[in-house]
């Protein structure tokens, strides 16, 4: 879908910080076509939905029950917030999306990633991305950096080799479907990536 636009990557990445620098750049140059939103939530019911997702006392949620959520909340956030911004002409810029999907539970929870394509079809309909921005960093490089893995997020806080799977997932779509993926290298500084990013958008006419 033109104009859909996402961004991914592993838990710790910094990826929901880059966005709000992004989000905020755009506040202060007037870039107002452009509509920020995350998943899982982004609106009312779906934040609601995430609630339930994240919270670390539900440890024993079944892993296909996480996926039907997941795609759950997908459905309310596309029919609140993505769909009447692009009917509106804006451009979307989603944190996270179906890729998330794709290689937490299709591959991390090893639900099978043609189980998780198929459901999210079911979901999403014709709202796939025009393209994806992968910030790329190993978990091991994310935690470090981060100081550990946050234990209050029931995502963050499962085992280290289920983050390492969640990149090799990344990796292996990347590979798979190189035009529709940005990988921006997300080692560097903050300051770096950012500029990376921006120009990333600026190039595709995205920022003006
Ligand atoms: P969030 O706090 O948004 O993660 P971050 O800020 O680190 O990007 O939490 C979302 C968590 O949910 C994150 O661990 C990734 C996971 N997730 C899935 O497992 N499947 C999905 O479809 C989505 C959208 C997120």
């Amino acid at each position: 879908m033109k104009n859909f636009i996402t961004i991914e990557g592993c838990d710790g990445v910094g990826k929901t910080y880059q966005t709000n620098l992004l989000r905020e750049f755009c506040k202060q140059t007037g870039q107002d076509h452009i509509v920020f939103t995350r998943e899982p939530g982004g609106s009312d019911i779906a934040e609601q939905i995430r609630k339930i997702i994240l919270d670390a006392k539900n440890e024993g949620m079944d892993d296909l029950c996480e996926a039907f959520l997941y795609a759950a909340s997908r459905i309310q956030h596309l029919k609140d917030i993505v769909k009447p911004a692009i009917e509106q002409g804006k451009v979307v810029f989603c944190d996270r999306f179906v890729h998330s999907s794709y290689v937490y539970q299709g591959l991390g929870r090893g639900l099978g990633l043609d189980r998780i394509i198929d459901l999210n079809a079911i979901a999403v309909g014709d709202y796939m991305p025009e393209f994806t921005i992968f910030l790329d960093l190993s978990p091991a490089k994310a935690f470090e950096r981060k100081g550990g893995a946050d234990k209050t997020d029931r995502m963050e806080a499962v085992a280290y080799s289920f983050h390492q799977k969640v990149y090799d997932g990344y990796r292996a779509l990347i590979e798979k479907d190189p035009d529709k993926f940005v990988v921006i290298d997300a080692s560097g500084t903050i300051e770096q990536t950012q500029e990376a990013l921006r120009k990333v958008l600026f190039d595709k006419g995205i920022l003006k």
